[in-house]
């Protein structure tokens, strides 16, 4: 392992609605079936050290424990203090009726009194477990319901009142489902999570969240190359190889992957880029501000969206429904 530069500093800083602050760009913390969770706690190690100060967890990923090993040493050793750290959660969908146990658990795995951002992580109560491959279905799924739903972000909320939370959010959602439940949330999401990348940059939904002061995230902000069997198929279309940014990296001497985020950051999302890979998490934060693209650029890619959704989700699916289309409401209305 390198030494490692500090560049928390050149960091941009955006703001939630409430005017609290949050960093440009984070470290997504899910290895994708691939990396154990000491090589991505160890990367998180290093990325706040190298100034990293957003870090995107989930129970799910199974490796909170460690990361708040990490997050407890770093504090201990006076790297960063705890203020200075925007760390997230979400609660999994077998714990939609349990929110609260489920983020004291998150809680006391990342050694932390309160998170910052709470997430929803899929609107579905639809469980399926780790590591489980693409046909894999549960035959307890069932569609999305508006009242189960709130029951979850009525739970989600209480975190809030509790201290528990500092900020709850949402993940995975689509316009029609946010269109049936923003008006019945008591404390609005601060955030959504979604997947967002060159060439899937859902632009309606973007376009939708800012307009109402909430902070889009973009997740599989690289086009995930290293995601897991289950999330592949025949048809995805590589981000790193479209013709846009290729170009664009090739003017700047970048690595393609590092022109996705330089993207993401100038378009407006935070984009939470996962590696282990220190060369890797030092150039992915460096995106954030140096060597910005040109407008011309930045157009060239807008107008190379081929609307190529990597997570689709089909595991989520409820018996009788066979299309995993229908979890993203096609037509403009719940399915
Ligand atoms: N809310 C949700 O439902 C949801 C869903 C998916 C993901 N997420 C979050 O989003 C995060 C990011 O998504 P992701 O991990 O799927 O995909 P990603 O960040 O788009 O891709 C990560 C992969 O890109 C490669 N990479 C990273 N930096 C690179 C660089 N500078 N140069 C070359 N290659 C580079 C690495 O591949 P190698 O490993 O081959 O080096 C790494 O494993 C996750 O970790 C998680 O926190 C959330």
């Amino acid at each position: 392992m390198g030494e490692y530069v500090d560049y928390s500093a050149s960091v941009p800083v955006r703001r939630l609605a409430d005017g609290t602050p949050i960093p440009a760009i984070g470290i997504g913390t899910f290895g994708s079936d691939k990396y154990s969770p000491e090589q991505i706690a160890e990367a998180v190690y290093g990325a706040v050290k190298s100034g990293y100060r957003l870090i995107d967890c989930a129970s799910v990923y199974q490796d909170e424990d460690r990361i708040g090993e990490v997050l407890h040493r770093l504090m201990e050793e006076g790297v960063v203090r705890r203020e200075e750290l925007f760390v997230t959660s979400k609660v999994w969908n077998d714990q939609h009726r349990e929110v609260e146990k489920a983020c004291r658990k998150s809680l006391a795995d990342l050694r932390l009194d309160a998170i910052d951002l709470y997430f929803v992580h899929w609107p579905f109560p639809n469980y399926h477990a780790p590591h489980c491959d693409g046909d894999s279905r549960n035959p307890d799924s069932r569609p999305f319901s508006v009242e189960e739903f709130m029951d979850t972000w009525r739970q989600c909320e209480a975190l809030v009142d509790a201290g528990l939370a500092k900020h709850i959010a949402m993940s995975n959602m689509t316009i029609p489902k946010l269109e049936a439940v923003l008006p019945l949330c008591r404390i609005q999401p601060a955030a959504i999570e979604m997947e967002l990348h060159p060439s899937f940059q859902q632009r309606e939904l973007f376009d939708y969240v800012v307009s109402r002061g909430i902070q889009p995230i973009g997740f599989c902000p690289i086009g995930s190359p290293s995601r897991p069997e289950r999330d592949r198929t025949a048809e995805d279309v590589a981000d790193v190889e479209l013709p846009s940014i290729r170009r664009a990296a090739q003017a700047h001497q970048d690595h393609p992957a590092v022109t996705c985020l330089k993207w993401a950051v100038q378009n407006g999302q935070i984009p939470i880029p996962f590696s282990v890979k220190q060369p890797q998490y030092v150039a992915n934060l460096k995106a954030s501000f140096e060597d910005p693209l040109t407008e011309e650029e930045m157009a060239e890619i807008a107008a190379d969206d081929r609307g190529c959704r990597l997570v689709k989700g089909q595991v989520f699916l409820w018996p009788g429904a066979t299309d995993w289309e229908a979890l993203w409401d096609p037509d403009g209305v719940i399915v």
